[in-house]
């Protein structure tokens, strides 16, 4: 929360949109923060709020909104799973890119993190956010966690698979993957995990943005219904803790997003120009989906 003084602070400069790490920062007088880069910032904020994320996939995900109805198909929702298992694969090697392209020990850590938790290392958490399942913390380090084949991410959606019956060799490989699935994946590569450190940044702010507007959610109301309907167990794992997971991300973006602006100096049609090509291959993604399910309608 905002505290007075900050919040008077903020007023008083003419600064009030900032989140608290940036104003903490002004209200100390560190280097590389200065209210005329604030004033800058906030203008650019506007930029990416009518330019970048009123993106449609953002704003109307249309395959979203289909599968929240839970009106799928046995064919249709065997096609979903095996989509995601493509992508959850394809998005190790953009992560292990991201990683192997950081430019600071810090952020090969933060990426790293990310990495070794999608395999299986569960973050080790001080507090107990696991909400009484065994899918692990969304919160914490992966440093001195545990490492369990069963706490990979792709394994959870392997589990799901199963009860579909889908075999193993049925998901995960590229040759699975539709056209337009693959493309997003490779956008994913060549952007998120690009060697271009304000691209990757651009790119990684669009995804972040794209995982925080509610598809997790959209998708597991839709798996309920559908468990209801068919009388099936599916089991949700990897949907929950992505939407457990996203929920914490979408505050830290914000802030991340603001370090990088204060302490070098952005391009910023760069930035805006390198998030929509992003999101541009997000949507292939959906469009692809949203095109496979309706060819899959008439389909048992
Ligand atoms: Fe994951």
């Amino acid at each position: 929360m905002l505290d007075d003084h900050l919040a008077s602070f903020a007023h008083k400069h003419h600064i009030e949109g900032l989140t608290m790490p940036s104003l903490i920062a002004l209200s100390e007088g560190r280097s590389d923060y200065s209210f005329d880069k604030a004033k800058q910032f906030l203008k650019f904020q506007q930029r990416i709020n009518n330019e970048l994320l009123k993106h449609r996939v953002i704003t109307d995900n249309r395959y979203a909104a289909w599968f929240e109805h839970g009106d799928q198909n046995l064919a249709q929702i065997k096609a979903f799973i095996i989509q995601f298992s493509v992508f959850s694969n394809q998005f190790l090697i953009a992560q292990l890119y991201k990683m192997i392209h950081a430019d600071t020990l810090e952020s090969m850590r933060a990426s790293k993190e990310i990495l070794a938790n999608e395999i299986g290392v569960r973050f080790k958490s001080t507090r107990q956010t696991s909400g009484g399942d065994n899918l692990g913390s969304t919160e914490g380090s992966i440093e001195g966690g545990v490492f369990h084949f069963g706490a990979g991410h792709f394994e959870w959606l392997y589990n799901l698979a199963q009860k579909l019956d889908l075999s193993f060799a049925d998901i995960g490989q590229p040759k699975h993957g539709t056209r337009p699935t693959l493309f997003f994946c490779d956008e994913l590569i060549r952007l998120y995990g690009g060697d271009d450190y304000q691209i990757s940044q651009a790119a990684s702010y669009a995804v972040e943005n794209w995982a925080a507007a509610g598809f997790w959610g959209q998708l597991i109301k839709g798996f309920h219904l559908f468990n209801e309907r068919n009388g099936t167990d599916l089991p949700l794992g990897f949907f929950v803790w992505h939407d457990r997971l996203e929920c914490q991300h979408a505050a830290h973006t914000q802030e991340e997003l603001e370090e990088l602006y204060f302490t070098l100096e952005l391009d910023e049609d760069a930035f805006i120009r390198c998030g929509n090509e992003m999101l541009d291959g997000v949507a292939a993604f959906w469009d692809g989906l949203d095109e496979q399910r309706r060819e899959l309608m008439a389909v048992h």
